[in-house]
């Protein structure tokens, strides 16, 4: 379905030549003059993935449109259409919360970038929320499934005493009971869900940041492989074998997990067992053995020189290559006990620099096709629920 755009400016001229420039590149638009007339719109259920709004308006100005749009409509990105003597203005609007501006006069190829960075972005950030609601709502059924199935059990328990006190009964109540039993151990399989949680919380005790570290992993995982043409369940386990992929880091001692400074070589090969132990880890539980081979080749590199088995190119799970893009991502832009966070765009450089050696070039190129704004979008999300949930 065609992207929404709802165009506000107080002259008529203006939104005539962008309506047409929007409408020739197959978006649907809406007119409006001020903010009074582009709220009534949204207001009355108007649907807009998109709004793109001048500041000098009468009745409603630019920013106070912002203001509520931002407060009603969060997840409709907002674009400034500012003239060159109002910069200052356009910036502060950025500040408070729209995605970009664009000064007049713009060239259509100008509107057509911006609109489609800003719905790229709306896109992945819907995405994202999206996936991690799922998985909450997983969680949820998967706990009362697994409440049920533990009252069931506990009801088959306290049968045999009726059904040996009273023989002649017993042949229905065993009956009654087998059925309750065939219930409780339904679908063994599916309670994955909650398992993959629990595991994540379990190194969440141990290390919060490890935990924060995992969940942007997770979420930066699935926008590189919401971007590529994979199905869609294959994708969901990509994303869970993402949550998992440093679990061996609660058998790392403390003391090395830590360290302020560099790691002694003796200290990086026991750091290194993280991926050996969380295989073990992983493997011994049946219903998440298909993540352990991504856990276990997470820090393999694309050109054999990775750890701990050496596997080279498509040797390594699609997914533990993805993720190792999602890693390198999160670690160069966070801080470490040895040395301080890089900016997004030096992660950028540095995962360019290193496409067909550590990682795998056609990622890469995915990669680097997403625009820069979207991970630290992603990064505030979780850290404002990371700090919601401490
Ligand atoms: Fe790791
Ligand atoms: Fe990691």
């Amino acid at each position: 379905m065609a992207n929404r755009i709802l165009v506000v400016d107080s002259e008529q001229a203006v939104r005539e030549i962008i309506v047409s420039m929007l409408t020739s590149a197959g978006y649907v638009c809406r007119e409006a003059g001020n903010g009074v007339e582009a709220l009534a719109l949204l207001d009355s259920g108007g649907q807009f993935e998109l709004v793109l709004s001048s500041l000098l308006m009468p009745e409603l100005d630019g920013i106070g449109f912002l203001e509520r749009v931002k407060d009603k409509y969060p997840d409709t990105p907002f674009v400034i259409v500012s003239a060159v003597h109002d910069v200052s203005v356009a910036l502060d609007a950025i500040r408070n919360g729209a995605y970009d501006y664009l000064l007049k006069p713009f060239e259509r190829n100008q509107l057509l970038n911006t609109v489609g960075r800003a719905l790229e972005n709306r896109r992945l950030k819907v995405e994202n929320r999206n996936y991690q609601k799922n998985l909450e709502s997983l969680v949820e059924a998967r706990t009362s499934q697994l409440q049920m199935a533990k009252a069931n059990l506990e009801v088959v328990k306290g049968k045999p005493q009726t059904a040996i006190a009273d023989p002649e009964r017993s042949y229905g109540i065993l009956e009654g009971a087998k059925g309750k039993l065939q219930t409780a151990i339904a679908d063994p399989e599916r309670s994955y869900g909650i398992t993959v949680e629990a595991l994540g919380e379990l190194l969440g005790y141990k290390d919060p940041e490890t935990l924060a570290h995992t969940k942007r992993v997770t979420a930066y995982t699935m926008a590189i492989a919401n971007r590529m043409r994979i199905p869609k369940q294959l994708i969901e386990m990509i994303g869970r074998g993402a949550f998992l992929h440093d679990i061996g880091k609660v058998a790392i001692p403390d003391n090395i997990l830590n360290q302020p400074g560099k790691l002694t070589p003796e200290q990086v090969a026991v750091m290194r067992e993280h991926c050996y132990l969380g295989y073990k880890l992983v493997l011994k539980i049946p219903v998440l053995r298909e993540f352990a081979e991504i856990v276990y080749s997470h820090h393999e590199h694309f050109d054999g020189s990775g750890y701990p088995l050496g596997l080279k190119g498509e040797e390594i799970p699609l997914g533990a290559r993805i993720i190792a893009v999602a890693n390198a991502l999160d670690s160069i832009t966070s801080d470490l006990p040895y040395r301080p966070a890089r900016s997004f765009a030096a992660a950028r450089g540095e995962i360019q620099n290193w496409s067909g050696r550590q990682f795998d070039p056609e990622i890469v190129q995915v990669f680097l096709e997403i625009p820069d704004t979207v991970w630290p979008d992603i990064a505030r999300d979780i850290r404002s629920q990371v700090e919601q949930e401490r």
